[in-house]
């Protein structure tokens, strides 16, 4: 497996420089009048490759916990619509035109609606969330997230009390997203979905940067979500649809391979994909010889989440 590095590829050189530098500074604007308005300070000079500093801390942020290197976080991605390759998404995900765009928030709720992403922001508070993830094939990283909690839009909707699931859709733009014209493998939009509870719990967040700077493309700009004790695949990118649902949605892998892909995925050791062991996982950025480190049950986050499962054999809901 190659990563790339810094120096072997630089966001500048898969934009051109200059409409590179024209949509930080954009985005820059946009930010500024956001955070103000959310009464967050934060350093917006020019020299500053932070657009958000000083953000507050979410709720179960683990500031203790040091951030794989960005880069590599950057340059070694999953998104199955623009290629099967985890280098390649850095420069073919640039195509994804994520500016103006809107989500629709529907179904169980009392007051649906399609809402510009600027809209949505502007009533959300952003915070800093440092968490660890851990993707199904067994590798990890620990991510600093920008985002908000799930929670807190939804109820902006009012949810129902018949709202028992919540449904996820990506975009669907075939004509940038080559992957999605074979429909041989996945099914496409990509889909995930979760219990109300687990969308409602203050660890659900959705993310519009990481790093402190907005979402790179690749990584699911501009809202995805981050759900730290399940397996990646979960965390889907480039939301446009959130939609409340009595009964649980038929989700992408789940529908690709059930017996290998659970509709929960909630990460534990002692639960092996069919195909491979889960009881250790190998630290995105740790050296050749750093030890694998031991996959914890709900990736650590037992003391948060293990009581949504109170009623349920966990060797069964995988
Ligand atoms: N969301 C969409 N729309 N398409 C994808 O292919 N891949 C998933 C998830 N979300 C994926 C997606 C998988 S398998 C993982 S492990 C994580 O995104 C990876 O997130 P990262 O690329 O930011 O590390």
């Amino acid at each position: 497996m190659i990563i790339k590095t810094k120096q072997a590829i630089l966001a500048s050189e898969i934009t051109d420089p200059l409409i590179f530098k024209e949509r930080r500074k954009i985005i820059k604007a946009m930010m500024a009048t956001l955070v103000a308005g959310t009464g967050i300070a934060s350093s917006l000079a020019d020299t500053d490759n932070s657009i958000w500093s000083g953000l507050p801390k979410g709720e179960f942020s683990n500031d203790s916990l040091m951030p794989t290197p960005a880069e590599i976080v950057k340059n070694y991605t999953n998104y199955y619509e623009f290629t099967f390759n985890k280098k390649d998404a850095t420069k073919l995900a640039q195509s994804l035109p994520t500016d103006p765009w809107s989500v629709e928030i529907s179904g169980e709720v009392e007051t649906p609606g399609n809402y510009y992403l600027e809209d949505i922001l502007r009533q959300q508070t952003l915070q800093e969330y440092i968490y660890r993830f851990r993707c199904v094939e067994a590798w990890s990283m620990v991510v600093p997230w920008v985002g908000f909690s799930l929670g807190s839009l939804l109820k902006k909707a009012k949810p129902l009390s018949t709202a028992n699931f919540v449904k996820f859709t990506s975009v669907y733009r075939p004509e940038v997203m080559p992957n999605q014209l074979n429909k041989k493998m996945l099914d496409w939009p990509y889909v995930e979905g979760l219990r109300m509870d687990e969308a409602m719990h203050p660890l659900t967040i959705l993310a519009v940067g990481m790093y402190g700077d907005t979402m790179p493309k690749q990584n699911g700009a501009p809202l995805r979500l981050v759900v730290p004790w399940k397996y990646g695949f979960k965390n889907i990118k480039a939301i446009v649809k959130i939609e409340l649902l009595k009964r649980p949605p038929t989700t992408t892998w789940n529908k690709f391979a059930p017996l290998e892909y659970g509709f929960y995925a909630n990460i534990n050791p002692a639960v092996a994909h069919p195909r491979w062991s889960q009881s250790s996982e190998r630290q995105l950025g740790s050296g050749l010889f750093t030890p694998r480190r031991e996959t914890e049950i709900f990736n650590g986050y037992g003391e948060q989440v293990a009581s949504l499962y109170n009623n349920m054999d966990l060797r069964h809901f995988f």
